[in-house]
Order: C-alpha cells, then structure tokens, then sequence
C-alpha cells in the first residue's frame, strides 16, 4: 500500500466516523506517526508504506474514531514549533498560550540584555511548555518549572531534555507559590481557569483527556488568580513582570484581582480568534 493510499484510506474513515477536518487530521495523524514532514507526504505519495506503518496507523485512526484526541495517540503536540511530550498529568499545550509567549518574549530578552540575567518562575508548568520555549528562545535566560503533579513535573524535566535546555531548567513541585524561595524577573502562569459548573459542557476531548487538575479553576474559575495575585509580589524582582493567561471573559475580574493586589496592568492582548487571552502586570516602581 502506497502513502497515498494508506492518507486515502484515513480520511475517508475520519469523514465518514464524523470528525472534523478528515483530510488535516489525516495527515497530522499519519505523518506524526511516520515522523514525516508534511512535505513528504505530497512529495512522496508512490512510496509504500510499510506493513508496520499500515497497522499502527489503523489502529491510531480507531481511537481516534474512538474519540481520543489526534495529540494524545501522537504523544507529543507542536507548541511555538517545537514538539512537546505529553502524559497523563499533562494538559496539550494549545496554539492559544503562543500568545503568551509572543508577549513575554521581548521582556525576557530586554531584562536578560540590561541585567545580565532574567530568571523566569512558570506556575502550572504542565509540558513546560511555556517556560522551556522561551528558554529556548533566549539562551542565557533561566527558569524553574512548579507544578502539584509530579508526574507533569517528570515530563517537563524530560521536555527541557529533549528541547537541549535542561542545565537551565529546575523544577519544584509545590501548590503555587507555597514551596517557592527567592525572586523572579518573570513570573508566568497559564492557570487552570475554567469555572466548574462549565467543566461538564467542554468537548468529551478535553473533558476526558486533559486532567481536571489543568482545567478546574474552582466555582468562578478565578481560584488560581487569587493565589497568584496574592503571592507574586512577594516574588517578583524589582521592575519584573508577571504574565497569565485567561479566559475569553476574564480580564476584567483578573485585572481587579491584581490591582487590588498593588499590580499595574501594561499589556492585554488576544488571541488569533480575537478572545482576551493575555494579561502583563508589573508593580508601580517607588518614587
Ligand atoms: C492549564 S494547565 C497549563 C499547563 C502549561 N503551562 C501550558 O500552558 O500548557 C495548568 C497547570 O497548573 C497545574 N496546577 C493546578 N493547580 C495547581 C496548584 N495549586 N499549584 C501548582 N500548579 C497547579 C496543573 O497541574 C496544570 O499543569
């Protein structure tokens, strides 16, 4: 069987099982199996598959027929065009916290240029996934991961590995800023936001997929912005930023929560869909 025949044969599965989007998930599914670039399977069509190959992408396609989500079944998702390790403990990094990044980037470059180092605490770090990409982005720049799931903390240990960034790289594991010593230029978090009573309406690929420990943000959602409220200035170095995402209806509530905390916002920024996604704040500097 021809690659061609084998991507022919998924997609006409995909469309006729209901997914969305048969023909992208088809081929997100069998080159990430294959480990192809999506190039070789246009340029590559006439070559065979392999038995192997034809096996193991039936069986990816039943469960994703099944209703297991493309990344979970791949292991890995893509995030800042780097690829990501996932496990149970684990949420799949979405395109959206990219935005996060983008505007965190110019800070970490801009601190690590004038002082000599910038030193970044990622609150939630899941895959690691923001923290270990602005690592990459910016060598010199440091970072320690904090999580309550150990086992998200060995697969964030095990990503910086992969990603060549782990001498910069600690983790600790800790419920928020509970167990953390010492200051950060960076302060980040993508908490889990999503208020409970919503939780039961997500998509059954999230829902059942992603822990409930990366989506729970308690009865209004806002659980984890208070902690993070009230102990980022404590660890926030002088001129610092602490950056979160939020939820397509959070910036005004989250503004609140750390205005009241002494926090000034300087960024608000959306996302490729144009929902509210990103919030910067930094303390007002003493006169
Ligand atoms: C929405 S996920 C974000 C994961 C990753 N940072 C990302 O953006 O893809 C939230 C993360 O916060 C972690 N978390 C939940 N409650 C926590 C707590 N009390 N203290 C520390 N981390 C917590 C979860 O285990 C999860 O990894």
């Amino acid at each position: 069987m021809t690659l061609d025949a084998l991507l022919a044969e998924i997609r006409a599965r995909f469309q006729a099982g209901g997914i969305e989007g048969p023909a992208r998930e088809a081929r997100l599914l069998v080159s990430g199996l294959l480990d192809l670039a999506p190039a070789a399977l246009i340029t590559g069509g006439a070559e065979p598959a392999g038995t192997e190959a034809v096996d193991a992408a039936r069986r990816a396609a039943a469960r994703r027929l099944a209703g297991e989500p493309l990344h979970r079944i791949l292991g890995w998702r893509e995030f800042f065009g780097r690829r990501f390790h996932l496990s149970a403990g684990t949420l799949e990094p979405r395109p959206d916290t990219e935005v996060l990044v983008d505007r965190l980037l110019p800070h970490v470059r801009g601190i690590l240029a004038v002082r000599g180092r910038c030193r970044i605490l990622d609150l939630g770090t899941g895959t690691g996934a923001i923290c270990l990409t602005l690592l990459a982005e910016v060598p010199g720049a440091t970072g320690l991961g904090v999580d309550v799931c150990a086992d998200a903390l060995r697969t964030a240990v095990a990503n910086a590995q992969r990603l060549g960034v782990s001498d910069r790289f600690a983790v600790i594991e800790s419920d928020w800023f509970r167990a953390v010593a010492g200051t950060f230029e960076i302060v980040v978090s993508n908490p889990p936001y999503i208020a409970r009573d919503v939780i039961a309406t997500l998509d059954p690929g999230v829902r059942l997929h992603d822990p409930m420990a990366a989506l729970d943000g308690g009865e209004d959602g806002l659980d984890a912005y208070r902690s993070l409220a009230r102990g980022a200035a404590a660890h926030l170095a002088d001129g610092g930023i602490v950056g979160v995402e939020i939820g397509f209806d959070q910036k005004d509530a989250v503004t609140r929560l750390f205005s009241a905390a002494g926090f000034v916002c300087r960024d608000a920024a959306r996302d490729l869909g144009g929902q509210d996604r990103t919030l910067l704040f930094s303390l007002p500097r003493p006169d």
